[in-house]
Parts: C-alpha cells; sequence; structure tokens
C-alpha cells in the first residue's frame, strides 16, 4: 500500500522541478489514473468508517497539497518561459519590409488630399454634410425655391416622400433625427456641394446666437445627379468654398482661387477669365475659365491659346445669408463650386470620366498614387 510520506516526497520533487516536461511527469506519477495519490484516495472506499475518519483527513490534506504545489510551480515556470522568449524574440523594426506596398491612392482621394493642403494654407478648414440631404438645404435655402428651373436642371435623385419602414412606422429622418409629428421633408441625394455652405452658416449662426464670426471652408465630397455619359457620371466628386466676413469683394474671389489653381496645377502662368453667369444663391455670379496652350495637338493648362470652363463662383446671395440665419448687411462672402474629378482629368490627363468608378486594377495601378506620397505644399503638391 502506497504510504503517506512517501507521496509526501512529491512536494519537494514538485517545487524542485526543472521544466514543465518534468512537472508534468510528476503530476501523472501523483495524481494520474495510476498516481500515488489517486492510488492512496481510492483505499478510502475500503476502510472502516473509524480508520476513514483517522486517515481521511490526512490524504484529502495531501491531495491538496500536491495539487496546489503543481499549480504554483507551473505558473513560476511559465513565467520563467515567457521572460526568456520575450528577452530572446526581438523585432528589428528598422529593417526594409521585401514586400512592395501593394495598392495605390485613387486620383480622386489624391486631389482632395492636394486641395485640402492648398487650402490650408490660406487657413481654410475642411467642412463636411451628409450625402442625403433635405431638399431645404439642397434648394430653398440657398434661393432655389420649389417653382425655380434650377430645380430641374438638377436631374435629382429624391427618396419617396414619408417612407415607411417594414414595420410600417414612419422612417426617420436622417438629418432630424425623426419625424414626431413634424411634415415630413422630402430628402434627395445632394446635387451639389452647396448645402455644406447653408449648414456651416446655420451652425455659426446658432453658436453665435446670429452675431457671426468669419468662414473660410471648403467642402469636397460625393454629389449626385441622375445622368451618365463620358463626362458625367450619377454619382462624382465637387469641392466648394465659402468665405464669409466683413468687406469681402470680388477682388478677394479671384485673387483666391488664382492663388489655389496656380498651386494645384504648379505652374505660375495660369490665367483666369472671369465670365459673367447666373447662379440662384451668388449675385453676381461669375464663370471661371483657365487658359490653356496648345502643345502638340494636346490642350496642356497654362497660357491663353484657349479657355476652359473650371469652376463657378459669385458672391454669396445676400438672401442665402439671411435665409442661414446672419444679418446680410455686415457679412457678405464668396462661394466656388468645382468639379473634383474634372480637375484630376486636366492635371493628370486621363479622357474618360467613367473609369474614375470602374476600379479597374490596370487604371488604379496606372494612374493612382503612392500612399507614402503625401501631397504637401513644401515637398511638392503631386510629387
Ligand atoms: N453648386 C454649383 C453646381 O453644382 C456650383 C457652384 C457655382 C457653387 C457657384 C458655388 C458657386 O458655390 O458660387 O453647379
Amino acid at each position: 500500500m502506497t504510504d503517506l510520506s512517501s507521496v509526501e516526497s512529491y512536494l519537494p520533487q514538485i517545487v524542485a522541478a526543472p521544466d514543465l516536461t518534468a512537472l508534468e511527469s510528476l503530476r501523472i506519477a501523483a495524481l494520474g489514473k495510476q498516481g500515488e495519490v489517486t492510488v492512496l484516495l481510492k483505499t478510502l472506499g475500503k476502510m472502516s468508517p473509524e480508520e476513514r475518519q483517522a486517515r481521511g483527513p490526512a490524504i484529502q490534506a495531501l491531495r491538496e497539497a500536491v495539487t496546489g504545489a503543481i499549480a504554483d510551480r507551473r505558473e513560476t515556470l511559465e513565467r520563467a518561459a515567457l521572460d526568456a522568449r520575450l528577452a530572446a524574440e526581438t523585432l528589428d523594426m528598422t529593417l526594409p519590409v521585401d514586400a512592395p506596398p501593394t495598392g495605390s491612392v485613387h486620383p480622386v482621394s489624391q486631389v482632395m488630399d492636394e486641395l485640402a493642403e492648398i487650402f490650408a494654407d490660406l487657413g481654410f478648414a475642411v467642412a463636411t454634410g451628409p450625402e442625403i440631404e433635405t431638399d431645404e438645404n439642397n434648394f430653398d435655402k440657398l434661393n432655389i425655391p420649389a417653382s425655380h428651373p434650377a430645380r430641374a436642371m438638377h436631374d435629382t435623385f429624391y427618396f419617396e416622400q414619408n417612407a415607411r419602414t417594414a414595420d410600417g412606422s414612419a422612417q426617420s429622418n436622417p438629418i432630424d433625427g425623426g419625424l414626431a409629428g413634424v411634415e415630413a421633408r422630402r430628402m434627395l441625394l445632394r446635387t451639389h456641394t452647396s448645402p455644406v455652405q447653408v449648414r456651416t452658416m446655420q451652425a455659426v449662426a446658432d453658436r453665435t446666437n446670429g452675431r457671426g464670426e468669419p468662414i473660410r471652408i471648403i467642402a469636397p465630397g460625393r454629389t449626385y445627379r441622375s445622368d451618365s455619359d463620358s463626362t458625367h457620371t450619377p454619382m462624382f466628386h465637387q469641392v466648394e468654398g465659402l468665405v464669409i466676413d466683413r468687406g469681402i469683394t470680388m477682388g478677394h474671389l479671384k485673387w483666391t482661387l488664382e492663388t489655389f489653381l496656380r498651386a494645384y496645377f504648379e505652374r505660375d502662368d495660369i490665367v483666369l477669365r472671369l465670365r459673367p453667369s447666373y447662379f440662384p444663391f451668388t449675385e453676381p455670379s461669375a464663370e471661371v475659365d483657365v487658359g490653356y496652350t496648345l502643345t502638340k495637338g494636346k490642350r496642356v493648362i497654362g497660357g491663353s491659346d484657349g479657355w476652359m470652363e473650371v469652376l463657378g463662383s459669385g458672391m454669396v446671395h445676400p438672401r442665402v445669408i439671411a435665409a442661414c440665419g446672419l444679418d446680410p448687411a455686415e457679412w457678405q462672402g464668396f462661394a466656388f463650386g468645382c468639379g473634383i474629378d474634372r480637375l484630376a482629368m486636366l492635371k493628370y490627363g486621363m479622357d474618360d470620366l467613367r473609369a474614375f468608378f470602374d476600379g479597374d486594377v490596370r487604371w488604379l495601378r496606372h494612374y493612382g498614387f503612392s500612399a507614402l506620397d503625401v501631397p504637401t505644399l513644401s515637398g511638392g503638391i503631386s510629387s
């Protein structure tokens, strides 16, 4: 019969176990199916009640002591093994990575980054707004009332009015956070980035209790119109610019656009032509053409052999300023809107807009940009 003292000799062996394998052998020898402690425990069943009462507690205590000692030793050995691994396994972060980076930055993202960099230098912040808008922000507040012919020209994608969810409840309005007894507003996919002007001015009016403060933002983003051919896609990108301050004139507008386009096309010989035009939200309004030179039959931006329209602009209409809660007698400003995809095509020489959104890897490899070359004014906008 296994006696207690032979089992007790496991304790010093466990404490001295040199590694986890040795410890595991001891565990099997003591606590395994045929282990000495297990065998000892089995003897309890065959004892008389008196004997069991006399010897039972000692045997149970011994089992607990052996189990506890094994757990302690295991923890110590495991911690030591981890420490040893941590000390031995070092990773040299300065080693060059073997594989060249795959993937590229899409030209639209690249141009957006370039715009943000150029305008940040002029003190403009980047503003954003939702792509699902109210017709109030997309049209009414921009001085395009329901009867205005400009609405028809926008080929707008409207959402169903009073759209209902599957459970029959009125669909919550993503802008206002719920209909709650209010007449449902007609939602649409924004047809231009101009509603970000409205949101920005309104936010300033709210924050300053209508007193107002200077604003300088650009708002790049996705816009939607039901239109598709080689120069139009149902989803496209625009950038909006807005400056609000006291005493702003068309001179500020022209200088800003000239500075922007020179930095963007990375040429000093950029010539602008402002043509009188009409937009409901600006008065006066101007379309801006940029001059090009014919080089080997190709149009190259710069010089003035011919003119290409690049953006719409004007002085923010006093009605728009007032609709957004600011006093047009105190605050004036200019705004402009420009197609980002077109800007990319002009600078990087693509000729079919649809290829921008096909997701063809060969096209992306050819026209894409390295994620590691971030545009900076000092290091080169499109380096
Ligand atoms: N929102 C106009 C469009 O999509 C572009 C535009 C023109 C924006 C003149 C402006 C602006 O801010 O002043 O056609």
